[in-house]
């Protein structure tokens, strides 16, 4: 693997910054036009494919936040306005951080983006979260008072979860809301997870194909559930409306571990006789890419 490419804590030692809580300067006056004209061939794509498929709190955070179509935004100016709204800021990471880092930071109500944007011919391959996929994913959700919440609430939960060894049943809530969530909205679905609004073709398979599961949100049933870091989700699970958050972030979890940690995880793909299932996916897209067994 060309380790010269990865960023901050996936990089090792050499992507470790000065500072112990893994910030740098964003630079924003460092960018190239190339850099720039990424961020804008991104956008437009994205824009062009987002209504009526992404949720109307999305849409409002893109309004209203100084997000633009032919630059990177700079972080100072996205703070101000969600400063004064939710009290979120957005800092500038190298890339990956650890996992007590950024629990830290998102307990404290800061964001941590990204610096880097990923190359021009790279444009759908995503090994590393970038500033794309940071500021246009995740950072209009902050502007809305129950994401913004919620995501404070995953840091203070992910910091105790790390120490009861409940780490990944955790990662899964994060994984299938903020990433990979969608959310019931005027009569159909829409899209509210980072990892789908800014990603082109995750942004019509989840909702147009017939391949994968989408099955009704309930806490236990994810917190068992594993996901795919490598690919399109097999299964989506669905809000009934983004305020069902809130219910979710006053929960104590350390008896849901308890419980959860008895039972099987199970595998993406899963629809359980309990579940309400709003879609059976047939499995197509994925049954497609496995290779046949020698
Ligand atoms: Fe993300």
């Amino acid at each position: 693997m060309d380790t010269t490419a990865l960023h901050g804590w996936a990089a090792g030692e050499a992507g470790r910054p000065a500072s112990p809580d893994w910030t740098i300067p964003q630079h924003w006056e460092r960018y190239t036009p190339e850099e720039h004209a990424t961020w804008a061939t991104l956008y437009r794509r994205q824009m062009a494919l987002l209504p009526g498929r992404a949720c109307a709190a999305f849409v409002d955070g893109m309004q209203r936040l100084p997000i633009e179509p032919d630059r990177i935004p700079n972080f100072e100016a996205l703070s101000d306005v969600l400063m004064r709204h939710t009290g979120w800021q957005v800092v500038a990471v190298p890339g990956l951080v650890p996992d007590d880092v950024f629990f830290e930071h998102l307990a404290n109500r800061r964001f941590p983006a990204g610096q880097f944007i990923r190359r021009a011919d790279q444009l759908d391959y995503l090994q590393e979260p970038d500033v794309f996929h940071d500021v246009f994913g995740h950072v209009p959700m902050l502007l809305n008072p129950v994401m913004a919440d919620f995501i404070q609430a995953y840091g203070v939960g992910g910091l105790r979860a790390q120490r009861l060894g409940a780490l990944e049943m955790l990662a899964r809530v994060y994984w299938y809301t903020v990433e990979f969530g969608l959310v019931r909205e005027d009569g159909g679905l829409r899209i509210f997870g980072a990892g789908i609004v800014s990603s082109a073709a995750e942004s019509v398979f989840c909702l147009d194909s017939p391949s994968p599961n989408r099955i009704a949100f309930a806490l236990e049933r994810v917190m068992r559930t594993r996901y795919r870091i490598d690919d399109f989700q097999q299964t989506y699970f669905v809000l009934d409306r983004l305020e069902d958050l809130l219910r979710l972030a006053e929960i104590d979890f350390t008896p849901l571990y308890e419980r959860v940690a008895r039972l099987e995880p199970l595998p993406p793909d899963a629809v359980l006789p309990e579940d309400d299932v709003i879609t059976r996916g047939d499995g197509r897209y994925h049954r497609a890419k496995m290779t046949p067994m020698a």
